[in-house]
């Protein structure tokens, strides 16, 4: 009989109950392939929508989720340069990290250092390349600017605010109100979202408004935060949590493109998995820098809770209830 491994897999479109435990073949990695054990992968609302089945770089359903890992080489395809059996490493690997073992490309993985644990790699490699790229690539903030954060106690925002306060921006979180001690620990005015449209309360706080607003919440959040940011200063959306369907999407990037350009701002929409298909390199070179600032304390992954990696499920129900701040690891050390 061959070996297995264990895994949780996508079996059909629907809630997290459709995540199963399945035991898969193990298999020899080809050529330019390393074969990894996962320690550590990361949980986020991106697997949520994943469970719809619309994600746009899912692989066709049956699958196994797991956006990014940290891990150990476990086999060595042939051809592979500059890595060795028993070497801690990470991925976004978009798919496949809730399992034990994970085989990929050689080119995807780059090394942790030694200072930084598997769930601290885990928890920054989606949500704060995310930021970083955002802040740095995208808007390209200044030291003394300003800037609206929504979601802003999720994973990624929490990432947001970390890294815009590390560059000396001046940084608004909006957010529940049971989160808003998260927000305040960051450094952060928070806002309560549920209290009034974002652009009003915002300008309540910053009369002119902000010089840059990065969005999780798309939809029709999109356009209070269009109104938010000062004339000549940038939108950034990301996510799409608060557009249900392809017109409220629609409507969405329209607003983003078009109606923030009428109005004197710069609309852009960042996506990592867009951008890293397309060219790797920014990926490569910012995910060193993350973790050197994690290895040097400057920042904290807020690592919320841990679950054994078979608990997968376990993990994005209690994602799914809206409770969490900060991020979720599944560990299988
Ligand atoms: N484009 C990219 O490259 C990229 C990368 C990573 C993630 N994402 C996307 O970014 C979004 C955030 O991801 P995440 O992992 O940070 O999520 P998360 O950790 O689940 O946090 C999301 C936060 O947003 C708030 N929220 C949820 N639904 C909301 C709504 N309808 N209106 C207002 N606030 C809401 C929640 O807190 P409150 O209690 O404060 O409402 C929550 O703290 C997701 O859509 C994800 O798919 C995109």
């Amino acid at each position: 009989m061959a070996a297995t491994y264990r895994a949780v897999m996508l079996t059909k479109a629907g809630g997290p109950n459709v995540l199963q435990r399945v035991e898969l073949p193990i298999e020899q990695p080809g050529p330019g392939e390393l074969r990894v054990r996962v320690t550590a992968a990361g949980v986020g609302s991106t697997d949520l929508i994943m469970l719809t089945g619309k994600y746009l770089y899912a692989p066709k359903i049956p699958f196994v989720p797991g956006y990014e890992i940290a891990g150990v080489v476990d086999a060595v395809g042939v051809g592979v340069t500059g890595f060795k059996v028993g070497q801690r490493v990470a991925a976004l690997t978009v798919h496949g990290g809730y399992g034990e073992l994970l085989l990929r490309e050689a080119k995807h993985f780059l090394p942790i250092p030694d200072e930084i644990s598997d769930v601290e790699a885990a928890a920054v490699i989606l949500n704060y390349v995310t930021a970083w790229q955002m802040i740095h690539r995208v808007a390209k903030v200044r030291p003394g600017q300003t800037a609206l954060v929504t979601g802003a106690a999720g994973g990624v925002g929490t990432a947001l605010l970390q890294l815009l306060r590390l560059a000396g921006v001046k940084t608004y979180g909006a957010a529940s109100a049971k989160k808003h001690d998260t927000v305040r620990k960051l450094g952060a005015t928070p806002i309560d979202y549920r209290a009034g449209p974002i652009d009003r309360l915002m300008r309540a706080l910053e009369q002119n408004g902000v010089d840059h607003v990065f969005d999780a919440i798309g939809g029709a959040n999109i356009g209070p935060c269009i109104r938010a940011a000062r004339r000549g200063g940038t939108v950034v959306g990301y996510g799409f949590m608060g557009a249900a369907g392809k017109l409220a999407t629609l409507a969405m990037f329209i607003n983003l493109f078009v109606g923030a350009r009428l109005r004197g701002r710069r609309g852009a929409f960042y996506g990592i998995t867009m951008l890293y298909r397309k060219d790797p390199k920014p990926l490569r070179e910012d995910l060193p820098k993350i973790f050197g600032l994690v290895a040097e304390k400057k920042i904290d992954p807020l690592v919320m809770q841990t679950f054994p990696l078979l608990d997968a499920r376990r993990a994005i129900e209690l994602l799914a209830t809206g409770s969490v701040a900060g991020k979720i690891v599944l560990t299988n050390a």
